[in-house]
């Protein structure tokens, strides 16, 4: 493995050959996605359709951030520019919810969390995401990471009013602000309806519609109209954190109250049959 130069860090340079086993996960918008293995480890190959300055601008991202545990980690580039990623074994969050759909709602706080945690590290590194949704979080044995940063960019300041994205995650005022901070806050707000909702949204979320026929914690339904809400009186990331703990807090004594009612209906029915046997043998 060669190294080389660039932005100052040290980008790993993989041989393409060195890949075996290709296997097909998906065809995105802009290349495909290979599970490879190289010396006996498993990545993620993304291979770009044509060099289009989505790629690059995801390897720029990469090179930046890569190293949180949830962001997807970056390993290095091929010399037909592939990039060499952590195969995140669980699938994207979509996949996950779908094949779990009975998690509590201590486990949706914690994924909710880490995904808050990943997302204000590319926040405070000034890197956009612009196009948040379950198809663009990973989970790998568990862990949350973040990705696809083909529509990130650098917060410098010139960041033009544009639409890109899944449709029903982009926050409808980017039609007249330019995507920032806050409106990676309004797609993690659609996340949270999605998780407690069991649906993908059809359409821009009202702010003021509830979920139906589930049982949301209260707290719950106010934080994720909190994050959908007009721009002015959209949650800030502390306040977020905040309502997480408090949910996560309340949600972790209800299952220790609920795992308490099944021992204690458990340990009565024991008692009930050993009397049954003590004082009816036979
Ligand atoms: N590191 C990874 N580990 C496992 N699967 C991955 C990984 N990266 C991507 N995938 C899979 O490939 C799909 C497409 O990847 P990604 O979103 O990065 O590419 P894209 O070309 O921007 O696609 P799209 O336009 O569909 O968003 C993901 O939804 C996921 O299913
Ligand atoms: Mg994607």
């Amino acid at each position: 493995m060669k190294v080389i130069k660039k932005n100052q860090r040290k980008t790993p340079l993989f041989i393409h050959k060195s890949f075996k086993n290709g296997k097909l996960i998906a065809e995105g918008g802009n290349g495909t996605v290979h599970k490879c293995i190289s010396k006996k480890k498993i990545y993620a190959l993304k291979h770009p359709k044509n060099l289009a300055k989505q790629h690059f601008r995801e390897l720029e991202v990469l090179m930046k951030i890569s190293g949180h545990p949830n962001i997807i980690r970056f390993y290095g580039i091929t010399q037909d520019w592939d990039i060499v990623l952590e195969y995140a074994y669980d699938g994207t969050l979509h996949d996950y919810l779908k094949r779990n759909p009975d998690i509590n709602w201590v486990k949706k706080t914690r994924i909710a969390t880490d995904i808050l945690v990943g997302l204000s590290y590319l926040h405070d590194n000034g890197i956009i995401h612009r196009d948040l949704h379950p198809g663009n979080i990973l989970v790998n044995r568990g862990v949350i990471k973040i990705s696809d940063f083909g529509s990130s960019k650098c917060d410098d300041g010139v960041n033009s009013i544009d639409c890109l994205g899944v449709m029903a995650y982009v926050d409808p005022e980017c039609d007249y602000f330019p995507r920032d901070k806050k409106s990676d806050i309004y797609s993690y707000g659609v996340i949270l309806w999605e998780m407690a909702s069991g649906h993908r949204p059809q359409n821009h979320l009202s702010p003021f519609e509830d979920i139906k026929n589930v049982c949301v914690p209260r707290k719950y339904v106010g934080l994720y109209k909190g994050c959908v809400s007009p721009r002015k009186e959209r949650l800030e990331r502390t306040e977020i954190f905040r309502h997480l703990n408090e949910i996560l807090d309340e949600e972790f004594f209800n299952e220790i109250d609920s795992v308490k009612a099944t021992m204690f209906t458990l340990i009565g029915a024991i008692m009930f049959s050993l009397i049954d046997v003590v004082m009816f043998p036979l």
